[in-house]
Order: C-alpha cells, then structure tokens, then sequence
C-alpha cells in the first residue's frame, strides 16, 4: 500500500513518521515548502496535483480543520482511500456532502479518534456489551497558552477551527462519552471564553448536559493551570466504572487490563494509539471490510458539538 500525508504539521509528522516505519510513505503534501525538505519522498504543495501524480492507495488529511470536508470529497471522488484527522469536518452542511461522496465511492473514509483503540476504553467497551449504561460523565481540565494559539493561525477562529476546546481538545472525549453510553436525543450546553478573551474567538470551557436517550455530562476546559489527566466515570445499574489513562476500576477495584506495548507519539495527550488505529484501517481496505470509525460515526460526535454551540443553555435537538 502506497500512502501520502497532506498537512505535515504537528500531528502530519506523526502520521507520516508511522508510514515511514512500515515503508509505506509515498509522498506528503503542504503548502508550507519547508516542511516538505525532511522528507526523502516527493513533495507537493497542491493535494489534487499530489493525488493526480502520484495516485496512492490512501490519503492522511492532517491539516486545519475548515479543509476536511473539501480534501475528503476530492479524495473520494478520485477513488482513493482516506483516513482524516479528527474532526471529521465543521459543519452540518459538510456533514451531509461528506456521506454523499462516501457513498458515491468505492473508497474507504476513515476518522482518526485513536482513543477508541487505547486499552482500558477497549475493555470499558467490551465490558459494557450486556450492561445498561445510566450516565457517562468526564473532565477534560487541560492548559492551552497564547503561544499555543499562536503557533498556526487557523487555531482559535470559527472560520478555521470551527470552534474551541469543544471541537479539538475535548471532542475525544465527547466521542468516547457517547460511545459508552449513546447518542443522547437531546442536550443543553454553555459554552464560554473564561481565560483565554484576549487571543481566541472560540469558546475556552463548555458544560454538556444531557439526559434523553442517554446521560451524558462534559466538563471541558482550556484555562486549566495545568494539562490534568481525562477521567471518565460510567454508571451501570450496577456498577461505577472509571478510567484513567491506563487504569480502569470497577466498584472500586482495579480492573485486569492488557497493557499496551506501543510507544507514545507526540504530545502525551495523543496517547500511543494512533499506529493501532492506522494499522487497523489498512487491514479493513485490505479485507474490504467496514471501517467502523467511518462518515455516519464519526459525524456523531460533530453533531454534538454543534448542537452544544447552538444550545446557548437551551435544550436542543442534536
Ligand atoms: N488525533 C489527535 O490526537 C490529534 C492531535 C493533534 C492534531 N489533530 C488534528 O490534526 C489536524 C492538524 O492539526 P495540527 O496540530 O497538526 O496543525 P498544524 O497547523 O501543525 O498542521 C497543519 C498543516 O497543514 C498545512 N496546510 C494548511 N493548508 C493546507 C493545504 N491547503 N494543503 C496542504 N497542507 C496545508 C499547514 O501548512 C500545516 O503544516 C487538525 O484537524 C487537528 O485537530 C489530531
């Protein structure tokens, strides 16, 4: 398989670091010359002249969030496979031209929400498969600086990002919420910009609340003094379940889980799951088979995020 990464920035090195190690690096793609020199494929500034050329058998978008939609249509409709970083794009509008050209291909599209794949959501997951889940709960307290926003200036603005902690920082999170307990049919959020006014436009801290269809609750900062572990907590009709990275305990007790034996990547809040995850969607385009993190699920979580920033601590549709 013949793979090429667009967006070699901050999480497209680490993408293109893991392609390389499995000999599987054809070409990388960015606008930004520079970053194309350390790499000893070919480079392409432009993704549809890259795609023409070099015709690969998949495609890694990593670049800024407001470019998903169109780079992922483009890809399929030239037939090639594609795994996106996450979000899978910003609005509902996209939402809805990302599942037509999905089904218009032949090609698979695949989200990059890696920590589905860490172990103790696997086990949480699998341990949750005959269990009546009554709320799933979580604190995402994470510290993001003007430095941070600074750095590309696609981050912090609506049009670009498409949000703020919401959509990036906490949407992991999100997704594994209503992965263990389900899409809620309705929701109330608040979302603010309580430390960060002078450099975002984007909210900084969000609440989620919902009840109906499924109990979710989201506590979700950037303005934290410090990056704090996620904890999740899942009440069963019998049981209380928390996670933390590489922990669960149930009632109380610490749970048996396999540890994972892949090596971190990257910042310590991408976990060591994205090699699973790459590896995992490869094998469905090998075996034809459903990726499970396609368009329809990963759209879910985008549909929570953009219920909570029209909520304006309303209930509201999702
Ligand atoms: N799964 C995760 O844990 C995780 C972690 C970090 C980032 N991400 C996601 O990855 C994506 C990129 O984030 P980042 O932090 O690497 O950003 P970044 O700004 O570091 O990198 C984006 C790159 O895309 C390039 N780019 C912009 N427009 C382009 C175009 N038209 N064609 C080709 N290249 C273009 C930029 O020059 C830049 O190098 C975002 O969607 C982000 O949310 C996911």
């Amino acid at each position: 398989m013949r793979a090429a990464v667009i967006g070699v920035g901050v999480i497209g090195s680490l993408h293109a670091e893991i392609l390389s190690e499995k000999n599987m690096l054809a070409a990388v793609c960015d606008t930004d010359e520079n970053k194309l020199k350390k790499y000893a494929c070919p480079g392409y500034t432009d993704y549809k002249t890259m795609i023409d050329a070099v015709k690969p058998d998949c495609v890694h978008i990593c670049t800024p969030h407001y470019l998903h939609a169109e780079m992922i249509i483009h890809a399929l409709g030239a037939g090639v496979n594609v795994l996106c970083e996450k979000p899978l794009c910003i609005n509902r509008q996209q939402i809805e031209a990302i599942l037509e050209a999905e089904k218009r291909s032949a090609a698979k599209l695949g989200v990059c929400l890696q920590n589905r794949y860490n172990k103790e959501n696997v086990f949480v997951k699998e341990y949750l498969k005959d269990k009546n889940v009554k709320c799933a709960v979580a604190h995402v307290a994470w510290h993001r600086t003007k430095e941070y926003y600074a750095s590309a200036d696609w981050r912090g603005k609506y049009a670009t990002e498409g949000g703020g902690v919401l959509i990036n920082q906490a949407l992991h999170t999100l997704d594994l919420l209503q992965y263990f307990a389900g899409m809620p049919k309705t929701l109330t959020a608040s979302v603010s910009n309580l430390t960060l006014k002078d450099c975002i436009e984007v909210e900084d801290t969000a609440v989620i609340q919902s009840v109906k269809g499924a109990g979710i609750s989201l506590f979700a900062s950037n303005g934290c003094a410090a990056d704090m572990p996620v904890n999740i907590t899942v009440r069963t009709d019998k049981d209380v379940i928390q996670i933390y990275p590489g922990a669960v305990l149930i009632n109380g007790v610490t749970a048996d889980i396999e540890k994972t034996t892949e090596k971190p990547r990257g910042k310590e809040c991408y976990g060591s799951s994205h090699g699973i995850l790459i590896e995992d969607f490869y094998n469905h385009i090998k075996e034809n088979r459903r990726f499970e993190i396609d368009g329809k699920e990963a759209s879910k979580v985008v549909k929570l995020i953009l219920a909570s920033y029209e909520s304006g601590g309303s209930e509201t549709e999702v």
